[in-house]
């Protein structure tokens, strides 16, 4: 559960990356497909799986676009993700093992790129990561 002190973190680290959708969305992808290869096979349509490649940068936008739409709702998570865990459950079927995989990969690239590297802020987006993913996980069964 997000603290009080973890939610500010979060709120202001949401507002600074709302420009940088598509750079760090495209980045954190580059990087799942980089460490675990086994992830590509979701994206059959893909042609290419660096952080240049169009289809790359348009899926990292629309991901990361999806947790800075979060920012207004982080006390109501399961509500405001009940779609996207739909579409992740009962759709796409991504084995959620990747979730953490993913998570990861957003955490070091908004690590690399943002001024705020305390164990605070490690540990906020640690949580708000963890907490996503467990909405994005709720309805597999
Ligand atoms: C689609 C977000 C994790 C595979 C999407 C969409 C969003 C999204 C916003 C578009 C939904 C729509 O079109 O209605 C997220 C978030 C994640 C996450 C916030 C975790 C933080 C993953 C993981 C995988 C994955 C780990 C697989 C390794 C897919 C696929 C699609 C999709 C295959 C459909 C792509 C397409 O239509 O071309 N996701 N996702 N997602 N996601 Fe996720």
């Amino acid at each position: 559960v997000l603290s009080e002190g973890n939610k500010k973190i979060i709120k202001n680290l949401l507002q600074k990356i709302h420009s940088q959708t598509e750079v760090l969305g495209a980045e954190a992808l580059a990087r799942l497909f980089e460490c675990h290869p086994q992830t590509k096979s979701y994206f059959p349509k893909f042609s290419g799986f660096s952080a240049n490649d169009k289809r790359v940068k348009h899926h990292g936008d629309l991901v990361l676009k999806a947790l800075v739409d979060t920012n207004d709702h982080l006390d109501d998570l399961p509500h405001h993700l009940h779609k996207l865990a739909e579409k992740h459950g009962k759709d796409l079927l991504v084995d959620p093992h990747n979730f953490k995989l993913f998570s990861d990969c957003i955490a070091v690239t908004l690590a690399a790129h943002l001024q705020e590297k305390s164990p605070e802020t490690h540990c906020a987006v640690d949580k708000f990561l963890e907490e996503v993913t467990y909405q994005l996980s709720s309805l597999y069964r």
